[in-house]
């Protein structure tokens, strides 16, 4: 692919569906005057229980209308699709630089623990796939890294049930293993972009002792001077606009998205597109 490189061209930031709006939340405080185009392919959410082979191919069609429409640099923001997808990206639509939420967290995971014990929580495919495990030992080799998989905080996120007992219970029962032993981690990884919004939750049954980590923050810095890196920074000092793309209903992607994005979206905000 030829990619001319064009400033004002937006940021393309794409996820499975709604989560990547934490992402995205963090993408506008830190880049204000960055045009961002996001693309939820909530037809197929959930990415974390299918096969690698199925997600990378999700994420190429993703990642083709997103360059279609002109895009500059593409943020994964799905830790699924960046757990098994990357490389597959990087390589098929060189040179658009491309940045996933797996290496920001794991970075920032790194920097959180004191004690060399990270614990992370994802979908089954990124926990499978051992990404999390690797990039961890590339920053800080020697760490002790157990990574659960919680597909069902997935559904809770979804249904916007962030607190109270039900989601108490799943999140303790998926945590109490991960803190069992004597060695307890110090540090937890958000290593999906859908549990940010229980973080009080797993935050409470995780204990004040460990420090969580969401990767939405660190992604956004990363991506700020991966820009100013590539000369890629938009000129202008006006206010960036944001727009919104789905593969399913707009109406729930406005509903749902806004709980993720913090402010409330209505459905004529969101495109309706195919893959
Ligand atoms: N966006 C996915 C992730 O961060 C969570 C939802 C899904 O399974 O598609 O892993």
């Amino acid at each position: 692919m030829s990619h001319e490189v064009k400033p004002d061209a937006p940021i393309g930031v794409f996820d499975s569906g709604v989560g990547g709006l934490t992402v995205l939340r963090a993408l506008r405080e830190h880049l204000p005057c960055e045009n961002l185009l996001y693309l939820g392919d909530t037809a197929r959410v959930p990415y974390g229980t299918r096969s690698a082979v199925s997600v990378r191919r999700y994420a190429r069609q993703a990642t083709r209308l997103l360059v279609d429409r002109g895009i500059k640099y593409l943020v994964v923001a799905c830790n699924t699709a960046s757990a098994v997808a990357i490389d597959d990206l990087e390589d098929n639509y060189a040179p658009l630089p491309v940045t996933g939420v797996v290496e920001p967290g794991a970075l920032a995971g790194c920097r959180a623990s004191y004690n060399g014990h990270i614990a992370v929580v994802a979908t089954e495919s990124t926990a499978r796939g051992g990404a999390y495990e690797r990039a961890i030992a590339d920053h800080c080799p020697g760490t002790n890294v157990t990574v659960a998989a919680c597909p069902l905080l997935v559904a809770l996120a979804e249904e916007g049930w962030t607190d109270g007992s039900v989601v108490e219970a799943v999140v303790d029962s998926y945590l109490k293993p991960l803190f069992a032993n004597h060695e307890k981690p110090d540090c937890l990884i958000l290593g999906c972009t859908h549990f940010p919004i229980l973080a009080d939750t797993i935050g409470r049954v995780a204990g004040h002792d460990v420090t969580l980590v969401d990767s939405a923050e660190t992604t956004a810095v990363f991506v700020d001077e991966e820009l100013q890196r590539h000369g890629l920074n938009r000129s202008s000092d006006s206010p960036g606009s944001t727009r919104f793309l789905a593969t399913d209903s707009p109406r729930r992607f406005a509903k749902v998205g806004g709980v993720f994005l913090g402010e409330s979206l209505s459905e004529q905000d969101v495109e309706l597109v195919d893959l």
